[in-house]
């Protein structure tokens, strides 16, 4: 498809394709900003580049989603407020370049079907993808981690957008039909199966996260503020990762209401998401689905970040027959819903929480039944 694209463009084969992976978390949300862990899988909805060198330092990128064209020069890179989808691919190349890995200029075409502002990460994998296009074309052999690392250094610091580590990550490196458990502190990670008996189905509110980026601004600042009055209360913290319930407890009289259930959300999801990974591995997505459903609360009533819609999409699925568990997924306020769901029950379910959303709320949800991918830069 992309390669028939680039054809078409440029009139000419492309020397590199790549597919990078948007993703859907599982469980473990808001904890990567605060050092926790986060158990996302990459989903079967991909950006996709295919591209070639050119002699010069002018980069041309095609953007099929957007329907538009940039071209932008490596001795130059400057953010271009006119077409903002090109900077994340400027983003990437900036600081590969500031790191000291010459690049060429290429011909380049991006697009794919990954839903935007949708909470499944598009921009990561765009990023990604950007890192793992210039790698395989010029063989640089970078480390996986370096270049996640790099990927969201472009979007923290080119594009402005201050999110923790999990979606580069894992559209990195997924791996087919696995979930990956990640430690966002030290970035160890594993690969943890994933059943096939149960489908892992995505519901898009179609409401655009519109409060997303400022209130996740907001409960960045909010976990900082919870940590150091936990510190100044005589604790070793340095980040909620570090806090135990009997510390968060015992701290409670430094903390307002709020920030006291803004760090309640954290040190509970991260033992909710140790939990998950332990119940994944035994088998028991009896105990995982009632995990996720206990998340959605949390993420609801002390963290948030949910929305009425996101809410009537769980609550519809809590009644379905064949679901093991529930939540709203990303940073909230619109995007969409994970839900962990019986093989046979998958079908049924997806019109019925269709239906329901139209009936509450007037409003057509997208439902994917997805399976868990390989990331773009996973061997
Ligand atoms: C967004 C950010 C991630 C993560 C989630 C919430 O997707 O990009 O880094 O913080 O929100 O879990």
């Amino acid at each position: 498809m992309i390669e028939r694209d680039f054809y078409t463009i440029y009139g000419t084969t492309p020397e590199v394709m790549v597919r990078a992976p948007g993703r859907v978390n599982l469980i473990g949300e808001h904890t990567d900003y605060n050092d926790g862990f986060v158990l996302p899988a990459a989903i079967d909805r991909s950006i996709d580049f295919a591209g070639r060198k050119r002699a010069d330092r002018v980069v041309r990128v095609h953007s099929l989603d957007f329907e538009g064209w940039v071209e932008f020069s490596l001795d130059n890179i400057q953010k271009d407020n006119n077409n903002r989808w090109s900077n994340y691919v400027r983003g990437v190349a900036k600081y590969l370049e500031e790191d000291g890995h010459r690049l060429t200029g290429a011909e380049i075409v991006l697009g794919g079907d990954v839903p935007r502002e949708a909470g499944l990460s598009s921009s990561a994998a765009v990023e990604v993808g950007t890192a793992a296009f210039w790698n395989n074309l010029l063989r640089l052999e970078l480390d996986p981690v370096y270049l996640i690392k790099l990927a969201r250094k472009a979007e923290n610091q080119f594009v402005g957008v201050p999110c923790g580590i999990m979606d580069q990550f894992i559209s990195a490196l997924g791996r087919e039909n696995h979930a990956l458990f990640l430690d966002c502190r030290d970035l160890e990670y594993r690969h943890v199966p994933l059943r096939d008996d149960v489908k892992i189905v995505v519901c898009n509110s179609g409401v655009k996260r519109a409060l997303a980026q400022s209130e996740y601004e907001v409960r960045l600042k909010q976990c900082r503020e919870a940590v150091a009055r936990i510190a100044s209360s005589g604790r070793a913290v340095k980040s909620l990762r570090d806090v135990t319930p009997a510390d968060l407890a015992a701290a409670r009289s430094v903390l307002s209401d709020v920030l006291f259930r803004r760090a309640r959300h954290i040190v509970t999801e991260n033992q909710r998401v140790l939990e998950a990974v332990k119940v994944l591995e035994a088998g028991n997505l009896e105990r995982f689905g009632e995990l996720m459903n206990s998340s959605h609360l949390s993420l609801r009533d002390d963290y948030e970040v949910s929305s009425k819609e996101l809410d009537v999409l769980v609550e519809a699925a809590w009644r379905q027959p064949g679901v093991l568990g529930a939540r709203m997924t990303g940073a909230g306020f619109g995007g969409c819903t994970v839900n962990l769901v019986r093989q046979e029950a998958a079908e049924a379910f997806s019109d019925a929480v269709r239906g329901a959303y139209q009936d509450a709320l007037g409003l057509k949800a997208e439902v994917y039944i997805c399976k868990a991918s390989q990331g773009a830069l996973s061997i």
